[in-house]
């Protein structure tokens, strides 16, 4: 399955009944193996969980840490971009040069690198 189709089915099991606003998202691991999530809203707005961090998630859960590729995709009217936090999340696994796709459903595609989405990103190398 590609980044795209597992993103576009994770989308579909989003559970979104605050925002109605469901988002896939897919990334590759340093392995080959792709891995998906989607967000999980909550009644506590602020619990909710974005698509990405699922994905993440299920990445570090399978005993990966580093990811290569990433999709994400929503039934926006222009590609859906990761929110700050999840840029962060996702530059903590992958390095500036890895290509993110920000897709609609409708299929529009927009893609960028991590360093584009977090330029100045907080790194280890801030705490030596
Ligand atoms: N959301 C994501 O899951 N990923 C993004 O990249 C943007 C926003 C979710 C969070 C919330 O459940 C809903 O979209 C509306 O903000």
């Amino acid at each position: 399955m590609s980044l795209k189709e597992a993103a576009t089915a994770v989308r579909e099991k989003a559970y979104a009944p605050y925002s109605q606003f469901k988002v896939g998202a897919a990334i590759t691991g340093a392995s080959g193996t792709v891995y998906s999530g989607c967000n999980v809203e909550n009644v506590a707005y602020p619990e909710g969980t974005c698509a990405e961090a699922g994905a993440i998630a299920a990445m570090v859960a399978a005993g990966e840490t580093r990811l290569t590729e990433v999709f994400v995709i929503a039934g926006s009217p222009m590609p859906v971009t990761p929110c700050g936090g999840c840029r962060q999340k996702l530059a903590e696994f992958g390095e500036g040069d890895v290509r993110v796709t920000m897709a609609t459903t409708g299929g529009a595609e927009q893609v960028m690198t991590l360093a584009e989405l977090l330029p100045g990103a907080f790194t280890p190398g801030h705490m030596k």
